[in-house]
């Protein structure tokens, strides 16, 4: 296949991108988009500081300008992010206790019912575990309202789309040794083994020399598919250039592909010039749209498997 999506498509997976709905009128962006890929993220428009700016008020125009164009073109999306502790609207990152739960709670139930039927998987909720080496969860607003509130949000979700899949999201959940993986690992399998509705885990899976692709990271989206879900890598970019971020591409690709639960993946943006790192040239096409090293491995990867 000569297309990332159609690529991708040959073992069932999909192949998807982040997108901006200030860059619709961009007729190079938008003819990138709609030649190489077939799911569509919203980069920032369906999160909750967007989508319900006052309480109780909702705001689906720039998101469904993205939603729009990608059912047009015949593309599936995946919702972000429906509960998070961050880019939350001003009115709810003062709240606490029972009235911000119940807020949380209609935030979901509003959003997934607008979007229901249209949405192929929900980040349900998004960065919930803490940094370093607790395993435990993030401090947040979100949390002070009891440690049940991940699940009260999936169970909401549930209620309002049941035909969407329901995920959980992280990043540096991709390196097996590290607590914040192995702390979303026990919440899962205990979720799974309660009857709480996870069908999947997105790893976000933004590196940099900083954050490396680990060399167990096959082995974690292995692990977490053995718990019963899909696993998806949802955010992807890898900062670098020529043949070593071409092999770390390949390398990413490849342990999808060889994980049979692994659905999907999506780089967070088009162009190096579009993303939210762009000084690091971290996606697969360069500021002129055209196609780099690293988009090679990655067409030439999903065309081996
Ligand atoms: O649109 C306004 C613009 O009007 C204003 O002039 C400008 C000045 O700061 O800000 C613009 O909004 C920015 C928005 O991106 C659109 O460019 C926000 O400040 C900025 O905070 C926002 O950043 C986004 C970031 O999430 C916020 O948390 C990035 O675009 C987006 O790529 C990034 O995505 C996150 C995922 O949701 C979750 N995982 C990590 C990932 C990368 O940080």
């Amino acid at each position: 296949a000569t297309t990332l999506g159609a690529a991708a498509q040959q073992s069932g997976r999909y192949f998807g991108t982040a997108v901006a709905a200030g860059r619709l009128g961009d007729s190079t962006y938008v003819g990138i988009l709609n030649r190489e890929f077939d799911m569509v993220t919203a980069e920032n428009e369906m999160k909750m500081d967007a989508t319900e700016p006052n309480q109780g008020q909702f705001s689906y125009g720039n998101a469904d300008r993205i939603v729009n164009q990608a059912r047009n073109q015949g593309k599936r999306i995946r919702g972000h992010a429906l509960a998070w502790h961050s880019q939350q609207p001003g009115w709810m990152q003062n709240m606490s206790g029972t009235a911000l739960r119940n807020a949380m709670l209609n935030h979901v139930t509003q959003v997934a019912t607008y979007y229901r039927g249209k949405i192929y998987a929900w980040d349900v909720v998004n960065e919930a575990f803490a940094d370093g080496s607790s395993g435990g969860r993030r401090d947040s607003n979100l949390q002070r309202t009891g440690n049940d509130w991940i699940e009260a949000a999936f169970r909401a979700a549930r209620a309002a789309d049941p035909g969407a899949k329901l995920c959980y999201n992280d990043y540096n959940t991709d390196d097996w040794s590290h607590a914040k993986t192995q702390g979303v690992y026990r919440m899962v399998q205990d979720f799974k083994s309660r009857g709480v509705p996870i069908d999947c885990v997105g790893f976000q899976s933004h590196f940099n020399a900083q954050s490396p692709v680990p060399s167990n990271y096959q082995t974690t989206l292995q692990n977490f598919a053995n718990l019963g879900v899909d696993v998806q890598i949802t955010e992807l970019d890898i900062e670098g250039s020529g043949s070593a971020q071409a092999s770390n591409y390949d390398r990413v690709t490849r342990a999808c592909l060889a994980v049979t639960r692994c659905t999907g993946i999506t780089v967070w943006g088009i162009r190096d010039t579009d993303s939210w790192r762009a000084s690091g040239t971290p996606l697969l096409f360069d500021g002129n749209g055209n196609k780099k090293a690293a988009y090679t491995s990655v067409l030439n990867a999903l065309n081996a498997g």
